[in-house]
């Protein structure tokens, strides 16, 4: 396999023909701090493309720690396991577990994990207890808990940023399409419905749509039809790469909040939903509430208010991205970047 040019700092890759399971580690930058991001635990097609994809993952990391404002670095773990979590006996994810906290006490600190995909507090008890380098322990075991609510949060404040910016007058009445109902998708459902959205969902899994159909009186829609069903904002709240080129100039949405990191499949996209006059709130900037939760929280020692309030203001660190991209006639993923590149290059 050819590797190729990483602008990062590190990448672990580890076998173990035990489990089967192939173990990559992306330092992507140590500039702000100690670099951190969860541990994403699914099956790939190929070492190479896990790989590829804990660089990318890791290198957002940085972007949304720095846009943030957190005094750390980024990285990201991927997993690629032998098979989909559900059909791994407890024993075989154990073991996984085991050799993932035996790579991250290599690193000695220059990265910490939590979780991401495919990964739960739970995990991180485990972790936990073979190496201090992890965040998102449960609160029964004296962490703070899941990031999906603050998530969600701060996905929800890039929602009415994005409103705003379309000339909406708020989120009532607004048809608002959330893709994928888990730890941070179910939570934007509840709020965008308190908020008065007409909610449609999707999701793989028909029994969290059904709950959400129950619970919010959300109509749902087949997991194809997300980027071909009218809506006024898109929240994608599952994997990434749902944006390409193609989609971006068809999707027929007039803003797209992204909970999932990497939303866009090519950098492209952004300059064709510029062109189109979607609004987008980038991802990195939009989905840095479980971040702040975790680092404020283990690292700063905020609590929850503070926790709370920096992550509603990632609505006005979008207000101003909206205005800088407006101003310069360049998408908003650029000046995203550049709110995060100020913060890169005047840091310690
Ligand atoms: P999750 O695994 O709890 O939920 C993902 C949901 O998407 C599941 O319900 C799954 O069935 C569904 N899904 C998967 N593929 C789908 C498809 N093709 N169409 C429709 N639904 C699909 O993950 P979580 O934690 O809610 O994260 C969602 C996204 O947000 C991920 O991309 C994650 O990296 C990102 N994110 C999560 C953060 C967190 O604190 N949990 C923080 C920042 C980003
Ligand atoms: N995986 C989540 C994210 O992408 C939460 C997380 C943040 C995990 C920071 C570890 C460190 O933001």
């Amino acid at each position: 396999m050819a590797l190729p040019e990483w602008d990062g700092e590190l990448t672990s890759v580890r076998y173990d023909r035990g489990t089967g399971a192939w173990f990559v580690v992306g330092v992507h930058s140590t500039r702000l701090g100690p670099a951190s991001g969860g541990t994403r635990a699914m099956v790939y097609p190929s070492p190479d493309v896990a790989v590829a994809d804990a660089r990318r993952l890791a290198g957002a990391m940085t972007s949304k720690m720095a846009a943030a404002g957190l005094p750390m670095g980024g990285g990201k773990s991927v997993i690629a396991l032998p098979a989909p979590r559900a059909e791994l006996d407890d024993a075989t994810w154990q073991r996984i577990l085991e050799l993932h906290a035996a790579n991250l006490e290599l690193l000695g600190g220059n990265y910490t994990t939590g979780p991401d995909i495919g990964t739960s507090s739970a995990d991180m008890d485990v972790l936990a207890g073979l190496t201090p380098h992890v965040f998102g322990r449960s609160v029964a075991a004296g962490g703070p808990g899941s990031s999906g609510p603050m998530t969600a949060l701060g996905v929800f404040a890039a929602i009415r940023a994005g409103a705003r910016e379309a000339g909406f007058d708020g989120v009532d009445g607004l048809r608002v399409l959330v893709q994928g109902l888990g730890a941070v998708g179910a939570d934007v459902a509840r709020l965008a419905a308190g908020a008065g959205a007409k909610l449609i969902v999707t999701d793989v899994d028909p029994a969290r749509c059904a709950a959400a159909a129950d619970e919010l009186g959300a109509e749902v829609v087949d997991t194809g039809a997300v980027t071909t069903r009218e809506c006024d904002v898109l929240v994608p709240c599952a994997t990434g790469g749902l944006v390409t080129a193609e989609v971006a100039a068809t999707v027929p949405t007039a803003v797209i909040a992204s909970a999932a990191n990497n939303l866009l499949a090519d950098p492209y996209a952004a300059e064709v939903l510029r062109r189109r006059g979607i609004t987008y709130a980038p991802d990195f900037v939009a989905n840095a509430g479980g971040a702040i939760h975790l680092v404020g929280r283990e690292v700063l020692g905020w609590d929850a208010r503070r926790v709370a309030d920096r992550t509603e203001a990632i609505g006005d660190t979008l207000a101003g991205i909206f205005a800088d991209a407006r101003t310069r006639g360049v998408t908003t993923v650029e000046a995203a970047q550049t709110l995060a590149s100020r913060t890169l290059t005047g840091g310690q």
